[in-house]
């Protein structure tokens, strides 16, 4: 936060009345004042940072709220790793770039893991060997994004941290959002210019890649994580299905988010008996082939049989059906099998998949998943005459995730004016 964002302008100790001096000495004297902390509250001028430049415009309930934070450092039971990683959590939720780069710093100290810490700045659930610190991030996660506490989250945190540390954690959630509330409502600057505030990760890199990088970097995702996606992350990329073109604008299509587990269960059995089947005449084709063509053939195989074992656990499996009769198929009566009916519903899963690579998430179109349109039917209550057009199983990546694709040239693809005719020249190499 730069001094030019600030909102209001930082009170130096020789303007303070007594009440504003006492809270200024109190915050100095407590133990985030003092050694090397000194630095992150205090800047070169003696103002103060964070929350309590603001809180010295109200004095006496700042000195409260001063000594409520410090409490609940020194006063509480619950660990500090466990505590730093609820109050990341609840810097993450609010993006309050101040409280995250602090709070960051201090995780550290108390031994958070890196891979935890970049996995809440990314919004996923960080992964915690240490019980009490899952616990909290659980507890944290849970309140900010649903403002309640499920019966199953709360009986899992008393288990692991008891009652005293649980009430801690939920308090502590509720202080650091007041804090939140005021570092992003003033803005307040950081320490200095040789000490910059270091925020969250940029959502650039999630809601504002290019779609160029994000098309040429859009691919079949198989191996997924159980993590739950943010409710907020989930509409975003299901309505970006919602912007595509159908003929007519008809938008002939619904989509069932599947999330419960039986359901997803139910759609993940029919999926591996199907693809056990593909699976062997796949590999049996592929057998004779020399090593450099079947290799990559195997790994997607490999990459498929994953997702056939797994694709139960895949926190949401987006089952994209259609409405027959509100398709106008111009090729129907051709003697060639019929495409245009479809092409009123893939832009839709296209745009899912850009979205979902957009915002780091892994997923792939299948479709094996319609021969077996009864039983879904069955399953999802999905009524007649619905059918179903794709199954696109979404979460965050086990491993890079989208990458690198392999594709025929633009060259051999598209032609001038007459079929067969080159446009471009192999070389004509332009890039985005
Ligand atoms: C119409 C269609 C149906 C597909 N069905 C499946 C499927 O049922 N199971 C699967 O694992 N992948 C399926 N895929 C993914 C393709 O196998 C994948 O996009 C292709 O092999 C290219 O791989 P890449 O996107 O990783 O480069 C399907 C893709 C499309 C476009």
């Amino acid at each position: 936060m730069s001094a030019a964002n600030a909102r209001l302008q930082p009170l130096r100790p020789d303007e303070l009345d007594a009440d504003q001096r006492r809270l200024y000495d109190a915050v100095l004297a407590s133990p985030r004042g003092q050694g090397g902390a000194r630095r992150l509250m205090l800047r070169d001028d003696e103002t103060l940072t964070g929350p309590f430049d603001a809180w010295l415009r109200t004095p006496v309930l700042g000195e409260h709220l001063e000594r409520v934070g410090m409490a609940l450092r020194t006063d509480t039971v619950l660990p500090a790793a466990a505590r730093e990683i609820a109050v990341l959590v609840v810097a993450k939720a609010w993006s309050a770039d101040f409280e995250w780069w602090v709070h960051g710093l201090i995780a550290r100290g108390e031994g958070v893991p890196e891979d935890a810490i970049e996995a809440i700045g990314q919004g996923r659930r960080a992964e915690l060997e240490d019980p009490s610190c899952q616990a909290a991030h659980d507890v944290a996660s849970e309140i900010v994004a649903r403002r309640r506490l499920e019966p199953a989250t709360l009986e899992r945190a008393r288990d692991a941290l008891g009652e005293r540390a649980l009430v801690e954690v939920v308090t502590l959630v509720g202080f650091y959002q007041l804090v939140s509330g005021i570092l992003e409502s003033f803005h307040p600057p950081g320490p200095s210019d040789d000490l910059p505030v270091i925020g969250l990760p940029p959502m650039a890199e999630r809601a504002g890649i290019d779609l160029y990088e994000g098309a040429s970097t859009t691919r079949a995702v198989r191996r997924l994580r159980p993590d739950p996606i943010p409710e907020d992350v989930l509409r975003r990329v299901l309505r970006a299905a919602t912007w595509a073109p159908s003929g007519g604008n008809f938008q002939p299509w619904n989509v069932v988010a599947v999330r419960n587990p039986d359901r997803k269960q139910g759609l993940a059995k029919l999926y591996r008996e199907i693809w056990t089947e593909y699976a062997a005449q796949r590999r049996a084709l592929i057998s004779p082939m020399p090593d450099d063509l079947r290799e990559p053939a195997e790994r997607m195989l490999r990459a498929g049989d994953h997702l056939s074992d797994h694709m139960g656990e895949a926190p949401v499996i987006n089952v994209f059906c259609f409405h027959p009769e509100r398709v106008h198929i111009t090729d129907a009566s051709l003697d060639r099998p019929s495409v245009v009916g479809g092409a009123s519903i893939y832009p839709a899963v296209q745009n899912l998949l850009l979205a979902c690579r957009a915002e780091g998430l892994g997923c792939v179109l299948t479709t094996l998943l319609c021969s077996r349109e009864k039983e879904v039917r069955e399953l999802l209550e999905i009524p007649e005459p619905w059918a179903t057009a794709a199954f696109v199983p979404i979460g965050w990546p086990v491993g890079r995730g989208h990458g690198p694709i392999s594709r025929r040239p633009v060259e051999d693809v598209v032609f001038a004016d007459r079929f067969g005719t080159t446009l471009f020249e192999s070389t004509s190499e332009v890039t985005a």
